[in-house]
């Protein structure tokens, strides 16, 4: 059990947080500050449709919007209702085979680009606690522009 795995259980605890009425795709996002402060999104639709922010965003953004801009990981999750309904979910808060690979999209990706070094932000996906993969931004976001291209 790694510090990382908590922080992809936190994500999959706060799914039923988001707000999916269109979608119904159930997204989830735990982001560690480089002081160990954790700020957590979820994925928040919108009758039309655009403004629809996902749960990655969603936890950056509150984060900077508190001052924060030292982040070492986020943990990702998505999943369809169903899995909300499962045993696995109900009883054991992680999710069943299959689940836990989806990636952050690519304007999330974008998002994290701005505001975390690629050499060393972790990206943790995962269906369990003692269940993940972690990728470093750059392998998620090769040759990407950046704040560094405007320097
Ligand atoms: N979504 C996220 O929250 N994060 C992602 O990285 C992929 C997509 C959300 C947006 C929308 O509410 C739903 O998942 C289906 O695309």
């Amino acid at each position: 059990m790694t510090d990382y795995g908590k922080l992809l259980k936190m994500a999959i605890e706060k799914l039923p947080d988001s707000y999916v009425p269109y979608s119904h795709f159930h997204c989830s996002a735990a982001l560690l500050c480089s002081d160990g402060t954790i700020f957590q999104g979820v994925n928040i639709e919108n009758a039309a449709y655009t403004p629809t922010i996902c749960a990655e965003r969603c936890a950056i953004f509150k984060a900077v919007s508190e001052g924060y801009r030292d982040f070492k990981a986020i943990a990702v999750v998505g999943c369809d209702e169903k899995v909300l309904e499962s045993n696995e979910f109900k009883n054991h808060k992680v999710l069943p085979e299959g689940y836990g690979k989806s990636g952050p999209c690519g304007v999330c990706r974008q998002v994290m680009q701005e505001f975390c070094d690629p050499e060393t932000f972790d990206i943790i996906l995962g269906r369990a606690e003692d269940d993940i993969t972690v990728y470093k931004l750059k392998e998620l976001f090769p040759h990407a522009f950046g704040p560094a291209d405007l320097a």
